[in-house]
Formats: C-alpha cells, sequence, structure tokens
C-alpha cells in the first residue's frame, strides 16, 4: 500500500495556504549517514520532506513559493540527475524528468544547480520559512545565501524568517485515513513480532537471537525496525534504553521487548514484558498486574477534548496505589505522587505522539496548556515499572524486575482505538500463548 501523489500535493496545498502570499519555504531531505569508512546506513529519507514529496532519494530539496495568491504557488525540487554510470552502482534515480512526470514537480533541477537557482526563488519572497535546526550543514548553506541576497544590489532580503517545522509539525500530527491505513499495518505487523518472540522464547536464548525473531517478521514484511530494538532480560528491562541485547535469558526471568516496525515511513512502537520460562513468579504477576491496570486506566483517559497528560495522572495513579499495597513505596498515595516518591520506580512519561518518527512531531503545549486530544492524533500508552537490582529500600524478592506495557493509540470521536490490539498483554493469555508454543 503506498500513498498517492494527489494526497502530497494535499499537503504541499495546504502548506501553501499556511504560508500565505509571497512566502517560499525550503525544505532539504536527511544527508546519507556513513557508517564506517565508505559503508553507509540504509538511507531513510527525512519524514517532513517526504511528508510533502513522496520522494525518497537522498540529495533532494523541495522549493515552495506563492505568490500574491497562495492557491497558485510553485513547486520545484532539486533532485540527482539520471547518470547511468551511477545508477549501475548505486541504482536507479528518478531524474529530472522522472520529478516532473512521477513526483508532480512543476520545475525540477539537477540538485548541483541548487546554489546558482535559489537567490532568484527567495528573493520574490516577503517570509522565508525553512526547517530551524534541522541541519547545521545545510543551515550554514541557508545563511550564506540569505547573506549574498542581503549584499547585492538587485535582490532584497525576506522580511520575515520563519519556523516551517510550526506549520509541517502539525499538519504531521492529525493523521489522514490513508496515514491511519499504514500505521494499523505497521502495528499489526510489530504485534505479529511480538506475537513470534513470546512463541520463541526459552531460557538460555541470547538476547539478541530472540532480538532476531523480531527482525524476521520485519524483513518478510518489507519493514526495518523503527528505532533500535530494546531485548532485556531479568535487570536489563530496567535500563530505559537498553539496546546492546548481548546477555543469556535466564529461566525465572522477565523479558522486556521494546521493538516496533516502520512501514511504508510509519512507525510501530510496541513494549511486551514475558516471562523467559513461560510462567510468571508471584512477585511479577504482581508488578506486572499494576503497570496493566496502570496501562488500561490510562488507555480509557484517550478521548476527544481531554488533556493528553491525563492518560499519566491516571496510570500514575494506580502505580503508587499497586507499589503502596505491595508494600514497596509507604505512605499516603496522594503524598508520594506530589513528591514525585515513585520517580524512582517510573521515571519516564506514559507516552508519546507516534507517527513517521516514533517520537512524532507536534506541540505538546498550546499557549502554556497541555493539549487535548483531538481525532487522528495517535500517541503511545506505556506505563512501566522499574525496581533496580541494588535497589536496598525494597524487599530482595522484587529486585531487577522491570516491567513496561506499551500499545498505540489512535484518538476517535468514538474513543481509544488501540491500534496494536493483536498482541495479548493479559497474564492469563501471555501464560497460554506460551504454553501453547511449548507444547
Ligand atoms: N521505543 C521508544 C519509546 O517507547 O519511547
Ligand atoms: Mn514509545
Ligand atoms: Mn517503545
Amino acid at each position: 500500500m503506498k500513498i498517492a501523489q494527489t494526497e502530497f500535493k494535499q499537503r504541499r496545498d495546504q502548506l501553501a495556504q499556511t504560508m500565505g502570499p509571497n512566502s517560499v519555504a525550503i525544505i532539504a531531505t536527511s544527508p546519507v549517514a556513513m557508517r564506517n569508512r565508505d559503508a553507509d546506513y540504509k538511507y531513510r529519507a527525512d519524514s517532513s520532506f517526504y511528508y510533502l514529496t513522496g520522494f525518497a532519494e537522498p540529495e533532494a530539496v523541495a522549493v515552495i513559493e506563492t505568490g500574491e495568491d497562495p492557491s497558485n504557488y510553485l513547486y520545484s525540487l532539486f533532485c540527482r540527475e539520471r547518470d547511468p554510470e551511477m545508477e549501475i552502482w548505486n541504482g536507479y534515480r528518478a531524474g529530472i524528468d522522472g520529478a516532473i512526470d512521477d513526483y508532480d514537480a512543476d520545475e525540477a533541477y539537477a540538485i548541483d544547480l541548487l546554489d546558482e537557482e535559489i537567490l532568484s526563488k527567495i528573493t520574490h519572497s516577503d517570509n522565508f520559512y525553512y526547517r530551524i535546526g534541522q541541519n547545521s550543514q545545510f543551515e550554514a548553506r541557508i545563511t550564506s545565501w540569505l547573506g549574498k541576497l542581503a549584499q547585492g544590489r538587485q535582490f532584497k532580503v525576506p522580511m520575515q524568517i520563519k519556523s516551517l517545522d510550526c506549520i509541517v509539525d502539525e499538519m504531521r500530527l492529525i493523521k489522514s485515513a490513508t496515514e491511519i491505513e499504514l500505521m494499523q499495518i505497521a502495528a499489526d505487523i510489530s504485534a505479529k513480532a511480538h506475537v513470534r518472540a513470546m512463541q520463541c522464547v526459552h531460557p538460555g536464548m541470547m538476547e539478541y537471537a530472540l532480538e532476531a525473531e523480531l527482525n524476521y517478521i520485519f524483513g518478510q514484511k518489507g519493514c526495518v525496525p523503527a528505532y533500535g530494538s530494546i531485548v532485556g532480560g531479568g535487570a536489563n528491562g530496567c535500563i530505559l534504553h537498553y539496546v546492546e541485547n548481548d546477555q543469556e535469558l535466564k529461566d525465572g526471568d522477565l523479558v522486556l521487548i521494546d521493538a516496533g516496525c516502520e512501514y511504508q515511513f510509519y512507525a510501530g512502537d510496541i513494549s511486551r514484558t514475558f516471562p523467559v520460562n513461560g510462567r510468571f513468579s508471584p512477585q511479577q504477576k504482581a508488578l506486572y498486574q499494576v503497570v496493566l491496570d496502570a496501562q488500561l486506566a490510562a488507555i480509557e483517559q484517550i478521548q476527544v477534548g481531554v488533556s493528553y497528560k491525563q492518560p499519566h495522572y491516571a496510570a500514575v495513579q494506580i502505580l503508587v496505589s499497586g507499589l503502596v499495597e505491595l508494600g514497596l513505596l509507604k505512605g499516603e498515595v496522594e503524598e508520594l505522587i506530589n513528591t514525585e516518591a515513585y520517580h524512582r520506580f517510573y521515571m519516564h512519561g506514559t507516552g508519546h505522539w507516534l507517527g513517521m518518527d516514533v517520537h512524532d512531531v507536534g506541540e505538546y503545549q498550546i499557549d502554556a496548556a497541555p493539549r487535548q486530544f483531538e481525532a487522528g492524533m495517535v500517541i503511545t500508552v506505556e506505563p512501566g515499572l522499574y525496581i533496580a537490582p541494588d535497589d536496598m529500600t525494597v524487599d530482595e524478592q522484587w529486585r531487577g524486575i522491570g516491567i513496561r506495557i506499551e500499545d498505540d493509540v489512535l484518538v476517535t470521536a468514538q474513543g481509544p482505538h488501540v491500534l496494536t490490539a493483536n498482541v495479548v498483554k493479559s497474564i492469563d493469555d501471555i501464560e497460554q500463548l506460551m504454553a501453547k508454543a511449548q507444547a
């Protein structure tokens, strides 16, 4: 499934309208990242650039110029030229003709002509939009163009320099029907990978071998991991960004997996925690149920018009009550919340926007107040509890248990819609799935 060119055009139309008359926007894709010496990372275009162009090749810059009438704007794409020799080595390029015929550019130029062509495009504008802080090298080029305009007699410098991201991020925050379809596919593939991990895990397996089972599903569906997969056995589950994944999974331990795939530029982001041997211990069960109850209560808060912070407050309330009931925290629940005494067991937020980037764009505050949910937003819900292995303030039986449960939730007028519902999370369902796989 792919996004139609008409949708990319609608996005440029909306951007041009928001920019207003006599404006120009410049947006560059990501540079190629080198891994070591002459080996590069598999290329991934910049999310906002792709969002506006549908163009996934490296070395590309889009320019949008509005005149008096923003609905009649000019869209130019600077890209790599066709080059039979280079295409033998590195593959197909759309080239100048492809940019116009296949990507709907009004004008297309070789990327090497950018410095030459750009001044005449910028100089007519009153408002100059670019992505402030995106890429220091590209920003230096922009500064040099503006400097040339300032020094040249025949040119005029734009009156105002404005943030392009402030417009595009808001557009990206509300997902279209097509984007939701793509996110559902990313969620389904990610869920399938987690189910496979539950079915494959066994004591003695290495964390990286379990990670390979996730990658198998991602790869079979033409996906890559949307971020570095976390596969942490035992106390490694307490390390929030654990990515080494190089330890043995032990009998009696839990394993925490935080992994999601990227499908057609859209991310899934799921965490599940389950017993390596298929059965939760009583302590693991007790803590797990607290996290699950917190997660379900948080999801309930995802309603149009409700503050995005509400899921966090709901989760914290249940987590802290549970910690008190189990004797890990002592005192009054409200007091423990107000003094943030729970922080050593729960030190992160409960969710973030999700979309083309795993920590997706979009403001969390509007006029210094927490933003309210709107239909079409997607947010993760990911409470956890992490009892450090060296925490001498708690009974030994609890130490080294790390649990996180994370789902991806679409805000709809009818309430929360869990995109990642295809992977089990209740204690019974997990144990049953694992027992069936072991049989
Ligand atoms: N996987 C990154 C996160 O959950 O925020
Ligand atoms: Mn997340
Ligand atoms: Mn995650």
